[in-house]
Order: C-alpha cells, then sequence, then structure tokens
C-alpha cells in the first residue's frame, strides 16, 4: 500500500516523542493503518540539537512554514505550540497546500480551530487534535464519537498535568511551590511558558475546544471564567487536609437548558476543593481526569496520563492513523439549536 508522508514540524518533547513511538510500534502501527506510515521531512528552531533520536533519514526545513509545500508531504504534523506565528502560518500553508493537518496545539484551536475547520472541511480535508486535549486520553474521540448520541449535560475535570503535579506532589511532600514546577518542567509536562499552565489559561484552552465539541459552540475564549493556583502555599494545601479536601484545579463546562430557550452555557477554570472521597480527589501527578454526563450514557470517566512525551505522541499518531485509514470526521460538531454564553455573574452555577 502507499505510504502516508509525513511533515513533522516541532522535535521537542512530543515531536521526538513521535519519532520514537513511531520507530518502536512501527510495524503494529503499520498493520492497524493498513499502509506504511513514513516521515520525510522535519523542522524545528535549532537543527544542532540532541533529541535523543536519529533525525538522519528524514529532509530538514529550516523554514517549517513551507513544509506543505513539499511533493513527498501527504499530512502535516505540527507540535510547535502557540496558538499564532510559525504554527498558525503552517497550519494555513498546509490546508491550501490540500494537507490534512494534526496537532496538539490547544492554543492554537481554542483560537483559530473553527476557521481551520472550516478551511479543512470546505476542501474534503481533516483537521485532528486529540493530543490537545488531556494528553493520552481519548477524550475528544470520547466526546465526539462515544457520546455522540447524547446531549452532554456537563463536562468537568482536571485538565492540566502540570498544575496536578504541582498540587499532588505539594500534599505529598510538603516542597515548595516553585520547586515543584521547575520539576514538571523539566519532566516535559508544562507548557513553553508556564505561566499558561499556573494561570488556568491552558486548562481554559482544552475546555474551550471540549464546549465547542459537545455544543456547537462557537469559542468564546474570553466568557471563561478562569483563575490559576499561584495564589495557593503549602498552608492552604495542609488546611484543606485537615477539613477532609484537596485542592484540585477543575475546569467545568455546565449547561442550562430551558424548555424553549436557548441552551446556556457557563465556563470555569479555578481551584476547587475536593472532598477525600470523590474519585478527582484521588488523581494524583500529571493525571488528567474528565467526566463527562450524557442525558442517555450517564456519567463517563475518562482518566490517564494528561502530559508527557509517551502518552501525547500516542494521542498524535491514533489520530495519524485515522488518517491513514481514510476515516473522516468533522472537527467540531454542529450547532443543534440556538446557544448562549454566559457571564460569570449570571450563572445560577450548580
Ligand atoms: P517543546 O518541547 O517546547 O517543543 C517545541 C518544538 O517546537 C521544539 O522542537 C522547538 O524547536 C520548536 N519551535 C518552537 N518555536 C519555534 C519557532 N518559532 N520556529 C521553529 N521551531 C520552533 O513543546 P512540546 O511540549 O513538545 O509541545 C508541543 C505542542 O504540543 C504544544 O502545542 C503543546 O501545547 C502541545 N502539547 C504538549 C504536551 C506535553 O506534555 N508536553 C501535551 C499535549 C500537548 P527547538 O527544539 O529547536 O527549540
Ligand atoms: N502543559 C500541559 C499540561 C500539557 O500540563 O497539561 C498537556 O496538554
Amino acid at each position: 500500500a502507499e505510504p502516508l508522508r509525513i511533515a513533522l514540524a516541532g522535535l521537542g518533547t512530543v515531536g521526538a516523542g513521535v519519532i520514537k513511538l513511531l520507530e518502536a510500534n512501527g510495524t503494529l502501527i503499520e498493520k492497524r493503518a493498513g499502509r506504511p506510515i513514513q516521515i520525510t521531512a522535519v523542522s524545528a528552531r535549532d537543527r544542532s540539537k540532541d533529541r535523543g533520536v536519529d533525525l538522519s533519514s528524514y529532509a530538514w526545513e529550516d523554514d517549517m512554514t513551507v513544509m506543505a509545500a513539499r511533493d513527498d508531504v501527504d499530512l502535516v504534523v505540527e507540535l510547535v505550540g502557540g496558538s499564532d506565528g510559525p504554527a498558525l502560518t503552517l497550519a494555513r500553508n498546509a490546508l491550501r497546500a490540500g494537507k490534512s493537518l494534526v496537532t496538539a496545539n490547544k492554543a492554537m484551536i481554542a483560537h483559530h480551530g473553527l476557521s481551520l475547520a472550516e478551511e479543512a472541511e470546505s476542501r474534503g480535508l481533516s483537521l485532528k487534535f486529540e493530543a490537545a486535549v488531556a494528553g493520552g486520553i481519548p477524550v475528544v474521540k470520547g466526546l465526539r464519537e462515544g457520546a455522540a448520541a447524547n446531549e452532554i449535560d456537563r463536562i468537568y475535570g482536571i485538565l492540566n498535568g502540570t498544575c496536578n503535579y504541582v498540587l499532588s506532589t505539594m500534599e505529598d511532600t510538603g516542597r515548595d511551590f516553585g520547586d515543584v514546577l521547575k520539576e514538571a518542567q523539566d519532566l516535559g509536562y508544562a507548557e513553553a511558558d508556564p505561566e499558561f499552565d499556573i494561570e488556568g489559561v491552558d486548562a481554559a484552552h482544552k475546555l474551550a475546544i471540549l464546549s465547542a465539541i459537545a455544543y456547537g459552540a462557537r469559542v468564546d475564549f474570553d466568557a471563561i471564567d478562569k483563575s490559576g493556583i499561584t495564589r495557593i502555599r503549602a498552608a492552604d494545601i495542609a488546611e484543606a487536609s485537615s477539613l477532609g479536601y484537596v485542592i484540585r484545579l477543575i475546569g467545568m463546562a455546565d449547561t442550562d437548558r430551558a424548555a424553549d430557550g436557548p441552551l446556556r452555557l457557563f465556563q470555569r477554570v479555578q481551584p476547587y476543593l475536593v472532598p477525600l472521597d470523590h474519585p478527582l480527589a484521588a488523581v494524583d501527578g500529571p493525571t488528567n481526569a474528565v467526566v463527562l454526563e450524557g442525558n442517555f450514557v450517564g456519567r463517563l470517566l475518562f482518566q490517564g496520563a494528561g502530559a508527557g512525551d509517551g502518552p501525547t505522541a500516542s494521542a498524535v499518531m491514533a489520530d495519524i492513523i485515522d488518517i491513514a485509514r481514510g476515516e473522516e470526521s468533522a472537527a467540531f460538531s454542529v450547532p443543534v439549536g440556538q446557544l448562549e454564553h454566559m457571564a460569570p455573574a449570571e450563572s445560577g452555577h450548580r
């Protein structure tokens, strides 16, 4: 069978992880995809950096934004990051060149996902971003496919591995916030700018994407009420513990379905006190956990590694395999009725 030829932009934690995964599991991936998956071209900022992978059989492009135009590329995989800049230019160039796009970039999808999806769908191409939400957990597939027949009443959970690592490690060891955050960065969990993690912005990006899939909502990022974990101190964690709680950064999209009015959507990211006997209280380290409440399926809990090279590469490769198999699906769902974003002050939030 004809190989699927890939341009891989970004060779950091996730990009190098994709190469390692393909090297280790190439044979089974080929069998499941029904054709070989071949990386033909790669790009990053610094050509001389040792990334722990052998790049000698791939063409190097200094300017990643032109990779999509190569004749030996069928699919572009963007693992650079940033809502705009080279990642967005590459994404748009890929779709205009008639190439489908796989990305792990939640900032870009949260801000430009709908316009990229329109561009992709108008050309019969795929835009896939499983890795953008909750790392290795197949929550995008779970929501889009598994819960497709349901009205989703509520989505909530732990959506940022770095914050969860920081909070749960501080809880277990009493160590200092800055010290544990540095460790999360060294382990490859944090964003290039970790403020995105600790200020709740990264979790809000992911929540906005889940809402767009669940409700056909135009992402209104500014309507998300967000606060992060920067003000939490070891003393707060100890106090919560003495009262029978842990502190977790939780993203929540809640809805209000008035009989004949629009569906009202309220989205918030903030630290919550979680009772020790709640399933989210036991979620430690860089693990994420997402709860979906559907009107027929009931409550679904998705849990697993939300950050790190192996899990995230696994989600990227799952999207690549879908494309190799010719499995197309719309990036977001169509709105099934009128929808209003609720500002925090308006919500009778449960
Ligand atoms: P990373 O380790 O910082 O890697 C980013 C890569 O992009 C590096 O190879 C870097 O080149 C390259 N790059 C950055 N800016 C560039 C520029 N202006 N021009 C050319 N190349 C540039 O980041 P990562 O953790 O792999 O994350 C990549 C994407 O995956 C991001 O969108 C992130 O949000 C998303 N993601 C990450 C995780 C995770 O656990 N890390 C999980 C899910 C999703 P150099 O290496 O040469 O500097
Ligand atoms: N920085 C993100 C996190 C990476 O810590 O969850 C995974 O999206």
